[in-house]
């Protein structure tokens, strides 16, 4: 099938969608740690507490993710930049430098992040050349900082504007704000 806009111009519409990082890890089931850097992430549900990303299906992390697994998502903070192209690149030993992380449990977990959600896959759908993975949040634990944004391919940080009132989007689906 054709489209009307090339691979190039979708990628970087796609790219206008400023968002957050994280870095995702887990264990294949041949004992290797993985992580992967990870803008696709998205909230999905409160009840039951539930998750997205998407995973390229070229990805030779995709076994780490069978239905059941355990999983850890890292929201990253503004100082986390060099974790996020660390866990960008395409190699099979990113567990090797010291980015103290600590074995025990499984999957690692890496120190520093705004969030983490330990999570179970709760089900991996086909996603054209993606697998979209849900997983239900388990383990929810918070640290502090201020948040690593991605927009058109560069990093950055956010900054509130002046002023704005605070926004529940979990209530705005039940009540509406407008
Ligand atoms: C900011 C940023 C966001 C990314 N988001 C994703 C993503 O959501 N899904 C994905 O499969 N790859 C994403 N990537 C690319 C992967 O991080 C990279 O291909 C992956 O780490 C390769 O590891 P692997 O060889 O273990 O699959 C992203 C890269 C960057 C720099």
């Amino acid at each position: 099938m054709s489209n009307a806009f090339t691979q190039r111009q979708l990628r970087d519409a796609f790219g206008e969608f400023a968002t957050g990082v994280t870095v995702v890890t887990a264990v294949r089931p041949d004992g290797e740690p993985v992580g992967v850097t990870a803008n696709s992430f998205s909230s999905v549900s409160l009840e039951p507490p539930l998750l997205l990303w998407c995973l390229a299906s070229s990805s030779s992390s995709v076994p780490a993710f069978a239905p059941g697994a355990s999983f850890s998502v890292h929201v990253l903070s503004h100082e986390q930049r060099e974790l996020a192209l660390h866990f960008a690149r395409r190699t099979a030993e990113k567990f090797e430098v010291d980015l103290h992380w600590r074995a025990n449990p499984h999957p690692p977990h890496l120190d520093g992040a705004l969030c983490r959600f330990d999570c179970r896959v709760h089900a991996v759908h086909p996603g054209g050349d993606h697998v979209v993975i849900l997983g239900e949040v388990l383990v929810l634990t918070r640290g502090a900082g201020h948040p690593l944004a991605f927009h058109a391919g560069r990093f950055g940080q956010f900054s509130a504007d002046r002023g704005s009132p605070k926004v529940d989007v979990w209530d705005g689906a039940n009540d509406g704000w407008f």
